[in-house]
């Protein structure tokens, strides 16, 4: 018997404010124009002053319990992948366990950038395979307004705010492609590439919370090549092509990445789900975001499969093959 870790229910909470590139035309010396060209980005949520990553990973894991018809008490444990924590600690995880009631199991954060969700989701993967829980959680949550300089016009207009959530549980499978559920995650990391994306603050460095910097060529380039190399790893490892995707959930960093890894994949732009136009680049959120959206218009249906992919800071990269 296999166990798969099986989605019953996504959730998303973004933030009410829209900020859009004219907005941005009046705060940095950018146009729109410049910002779809380069990006494919028109408009990205802000957080209100107040508001909080664990305020949206809480409003979106509420929504993910909603959709699974489940309440708190039903749920083993929490993970919450987020670079943009409220507090140093405890986790954010640990406040969406208290707000929504969830019983005394495992709760914690994964720090791995805008790869967190994949990540977040492979460890939540492993707890249910091997039968450390049945019911998990996983979040992926964002303030990362709260890190731009808003005088660097090379990263401010690049990212947004938000959240999204799924609920997973343990089923049995056949040891199939066929299952419902995670297929096969694939990580990885190097941290050689660290100085090519970082925040330039830190608690045991300058103790302040810092700003995103970035060389934009130099993180395309990798971005490019090794999300391909972990899609076609994920697609060799499955014994499976192209033809058989149903749905690529990427990562929304840039539409010319989103839309090199598609070519050199041979999926069609329109199996391709995209909020980067609307959305940003909301780092760990930006995967549940798109997935809870086309589930909730009716896209991703149960049965198809998915292939989930993404790079960060670190770099960091992975994919995720799941039978919705
Ligand atoms: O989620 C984590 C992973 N992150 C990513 O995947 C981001 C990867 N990088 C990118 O998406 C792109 O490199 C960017 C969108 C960040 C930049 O696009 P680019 O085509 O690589 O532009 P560039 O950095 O080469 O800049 C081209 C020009 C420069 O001017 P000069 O030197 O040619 O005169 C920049 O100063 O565009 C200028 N520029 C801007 N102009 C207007 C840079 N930012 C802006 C801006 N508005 N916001």
């Amino acid at each position: 018997m296999t166990i798969r870790s099986v989605i019953l229910g996504t959730g998303s909470c973004l933030p009410e404010r829209t900020m859009t590139n004219k907005d941005l035309e009046a705060i940095v010396d950018t146009s729109d124009e410049w910002i779809v060209q380069r990006t494919g980005i028109r408009e990205r949520r802000i957080a209100a002053d107040g508001q909080t990553t664990a305020d949206m990973a809480i409003e979106s894991a509420r929504h993910a319990l909603q959709a699974a018809g489940l309440h708190g008490a039903d749920i083993d444990g929490v993970i919450v992948a987020t670079s943009t924590p409220d507090t140093t600690f405890p986790s954010v995880a640990v406040k969406v366990q208290a707000a929504l009631n969830i019983c005394q199991g495992p709760a914690f954060d994964v720090h791995a950038v805008c790869a967190g969700f994949i990540y977040a989701l492979t460890v939540a993967d492993s707890l249910l395979r091997t039968g450390v829980a049945r019911r998990l959680l996983v979040v992926g949550a964002e303030k990362m307004s709260s890190i731009l300089n808003w005088e660097d016009r090379t990263t401010c207009v690049l990212f947004g705010d938000g959240a999204g959530a799924l609920v997973l549980e343990a089923q049995e499978g056949r040891g199939e492609i066929a299952d419902r559920g995670i297929i096969s995650t694939h990580l990885h990391a190097d941290g050689h590439l660290r100085d090519i994306l970082y925040v330039n603050g830190g608690v045991s460095s300058t103790q302040t919370a810092g700003h995103i910097v970035m060389e934009g060529k130099e993180v395309f380039r990798h971005a490019v090549a090794l999300m391909a190399d972990v899609v076609t790893e994920a697609m060799s490892h499955n014994g499976i092509g192209p033809e058989e995707i149903d749905w690529l959930v990427p990562h929304q960093a840039n539409i010319r990445i989103i839309e090199g890894t598609a070519r050199k994949l041979d999926v069609r732009l329109d199996q391709v789900i995209l909020t980067v136009d609307r959305h940003g680049n909301t780092s760990a959120a930006s995967i549940p975001l798109a997935l809870d959206e086309a589930v909730r218009d009716g896209r991703i249906q149960r049965g198809h499969l998915m292939l989930l992919e993404a790079l960060g800071s670190g770099l960091t990269w992975g994919a995720a093959l799941i039978r919705y």
